[in-house]
């Protein structure tokens, strides 16, 4: 559904933050792209729903197609009207506006019914209880449920999300990893998120990247990232061997006792 062939993106014109990568995104799949601060995820995912020029960023080389057709040089709404729809990081929503308005004025414009938002309230159940508050008074998860709720009346085919789980506690967590998985299966939905919470990403995947100083180090089924020592080491923080566990322990005491 989603081809990016050795994509190269570089910031006003001297720094290059996207080194030529290159995946596929499957129809149906949920594909996650994990990676450290500044590593490129949410260039990618600008360059892809055709945000780059706000940060005056461009693509250099390669190419992005959806569905067949190159959507590199097209302008953000023309790429959101093909169903490409993109969950911002840090969640922007409409603070002034009440939950229920920052959702209507999104239904209103693409599919302008009153069941469409009392969808999102299925999926997203808290909104509901806060649905005449103000949503600069929601909590962080509560705007992840908006945010999201805010892309699915867009209509998305493929869905983009930036960061998921940022900052939120485990179990709000999963109720927002829950109403995805529903959304995706009820919706067909095609699903690219990026995160940096390994745990989060390899658990949802059907297939999942690692992301590394604008380049992908290592792909595949989230099993196979799963088995991987650096991932598991780097990402996931377990450390199997033991024998260098020992060691580093007896470093860090060393260094205590230098200390004092
Ligand atoms: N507006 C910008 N102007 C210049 N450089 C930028 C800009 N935004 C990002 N970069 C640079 O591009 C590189 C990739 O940044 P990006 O925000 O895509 O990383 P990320 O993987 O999303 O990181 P994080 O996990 O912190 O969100 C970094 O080196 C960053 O400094
Ligand atoms: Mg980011």
């Amino acid at each position: 559904m989603l081809k990016l062939s050795k994509l190269e993106v570089v910031y006003h014109h001297v720094s290059t933050a996207i080194q030529g990568i290159s995946f596929e995104v499957k129809e149906g799949n949920l594909f996650a792209i994990i990676g450290a601060n500044g590593a490129g995820k949410t260039t990618t995912l600008r360059a892809i729903s055709g945000f780059l020029g706000i940060d005056n960023a461009k693509i250099t080389d390669g190419e992005i197609k959806f569905q067949g057709e190159k959507i590199g040089s097209l302008p953000p709404h023309k790429i959101t009207r093909k169903g490409i729809v993109l969950v911002p990081e840090r969640n922007k929503i409409f603070e002034t506006l009440s939950t229920q308005e920052n959702l209507v004025i999104f239904g209103g414009r693409t599919l302008s019914s009153k069941e469409s938002v009392d969808r999102i309230y299925e999926y997203f159940p808290p909104l509901y209880e806060r649905k005449d508050s103000l949503s600069g008074f929601l909590s962080g998860g509560e705007r992840q449920m908006l945010a999201m709720g805010q892309a699915l009346l867009c209509s998305p085919k493929l869905l983009l999300i930036d960061e998921l789980s940022m900052g939120l506690a485990p179990l709000v967590i999963n109720t927002l990893v829950k109403s995805l998985l529903q959304m995706k299966k009820d919706f067909g939905l095609t699903i690219l998120v990026v995160e940096q919470n390994a745990v989060v990403a390899l658990n949802i995947a059907d297939y999942a990247a690692v992301m590394e100083s604008g380049r992908i180090v290592f792909d595949g089924s989230p099993e196979k990232l799963l088995s991987h020592e650096d991932v598991r080491e780097f990402y996931l923080g377990i450390r199997d061997d033991k024998e260098k566990t020992y060691r580093d322990v007896k470093q860090y005491r060393r260094s205590r006792r230098w200390w004092g």
